[in-house]
């Protein structure tokens, strides 16, 4: 099955394509993307993607009249930094790409975000094709035409880089999310994804589908088995309604009142300082190492529901079934060794000194919303994190 969702941004029009084997007949969908006709594409691949893909893409490009060149990136936070980003600007100049050429960003949300970015700002901008490899890249990362990288900024020792500080929107041209490729993908990183699923089900009923958080519990096993046609809906579905969000306030520019495109980051104020703790281990089922994004956002979910019931927003079971939904699912939803409240809120509060804004959380209301909040009482953030405490 095939999926082509029109994503409304700016003066633009972008189709996401979603189905399975659409790498292989990417030339003629980007030729007809494009306003004017490349010569040139720059395939930013990442390695763990089978070579099979990149083949095959720069093959049915070549079919249009575009030559690749590939070059392949070994993602992790660390290289979404601005020597990576020097690398790519490089090898772009080195192979003479002209502005109506075109960058293919092949992989999951670190090359998408880098590689997006690099076309953001070369010859100040050129078309991007984001061919997200990940289910979270399919979902999130490659609607919305945010990228950006990382930058080494802290102060001390021990500072993480901020994440994703420097950046830019740059919608892509057209989105090729083959499914296919999920196959490749660690179980545990398709979870992960299936976690920005979870989240964009919790709003769906604000977004225009109603039924995606109930249809998605349905088809868990068929999921994470990586059935194509299974995924296809989920991606689908999953893409139509970011697109919907952003759609409405596509530079998250929207009053609290409002929410708008914030309310994605449901689960994300607890997710990011968790995920920025070195070491965590989730349970059930996460492994030594730090907890992965996805797994962060999902206990992060839990941590906002009960955030929200003790300010009286949320209903007072949600907690508990979004608990049990998540553990089916695959998901951890607390944390080992989790450090005194007072080390977390730190992390919350570095957010706000970064915004020079109040922390601030998204919590999930009943019948499928979400209401931003700013400042909460301590009281109510302790409770919160009393829930994910093993
Ligand atoms: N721009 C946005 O709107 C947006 C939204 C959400 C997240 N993000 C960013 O996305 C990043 C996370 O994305 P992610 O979860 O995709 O992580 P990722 O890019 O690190 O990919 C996860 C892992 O899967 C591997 N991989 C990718 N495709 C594969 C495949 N087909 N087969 C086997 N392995 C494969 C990667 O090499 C990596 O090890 C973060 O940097 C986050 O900030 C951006």
């Amino acid at each position: 099955m095939r999926y082509q969702i029109p994503i409304h941004a700016g003066e633009r029009t972008c189709t996401a394509h979603v189905g399975s084997g659409l790498i292989a007949n990417m030339g003629p969908v980007v030729a007809s993307a494009l306003r004017r006709q490349a010569r040139r594409a720059f395939i930013v691949a990442d390695s763990r993607v089978p070579g099979a893909f990149t083949l095959a893409a720069a093959e049915s490009l070549k079919g249009v009249g575009l030559a690749s060149r590939v070059v392949a990136v070994k993602p992790s936070e660390q290289d979404k930094s601005l020597a990576s980003l020097e690398r790519l600007l490089v090898e772009m100049a080195r192979m003479r790409l002209e502005r109506d050429d075109i960058v293919v960003a092949m992989g999951g949300g670190i090359v998408g975000d880098l590689a997006g970015f690099a076309a953001a700002i070369y010859r100040r901008g050129v078309p991007v094709v984001q061919c997200p490899t990940t289910l979270l890249a399919m979902v999130d990362a490659s609607v919305g035409g945010k990228t950006g990288i990382n930058l080494d900024a802290g102060e001390g020792p021990l500072a993480e880089p901020l994440k994703n500080v420097v950046g830019a929107f740059h919608h892509p041209h057209v989105v090729i999310a083959d499914v296919d490729t999920l196959r490749s993908l660690p179980p545990r990183t398709l979870r992960c994804g299936l976690a920005e699923c979870i989240k964009h089900g919790l709003l769906a009923g604000g977004a225009g589908d109603p039924g995606l958080l109930d249809w998605t519990r349905g088809k868990f096993a068929s999921i994470l088995s990586a059935d194509p046609a299974t995924l296809a809906e989920l991606v689908s579905r999953n893409i139509a309604l970011k697109a919907r969000v952003v759609e409405q306030d596509e530079r998250e520019q929207a009053s609290d009142e409002a929410g708008g495109r914030a309310l994605l980051n449901l689960g994300h104020t607890f997710g990011h300082a968790l995920e920025t703790l070195p070491g965590l281990i989730g349970h059930p089922g996460s492994l030594p190492g730090g907890l992965h994004h996805g797994e962060a956002v999902g206990i992060g979910l839990v941590a906002a529901a009960t955030l929200g019931a003790a300010l009286g927003l949320t209903p007072p079971d949600m907690a508990a079934s979004l608990r049990e939904l998540l553990e089916e699912a695959g998901l951890p939803t607390r944390v080992d060794h989790l450090p005194e409240d007072d080390r977390i809120i730190d992390r919350m509060r570095h957010d706000k000194k970064v915004q020079g804004a109040a922390m601030r959380f998204i919590v999930p209301l009943a019948g499928h919303g979400a209401k931003v909040v700013r400042d909460p009482p301590i009281q109510a953030i302790a409770a919160a994190l009393q829930a994910i405490r093993l």
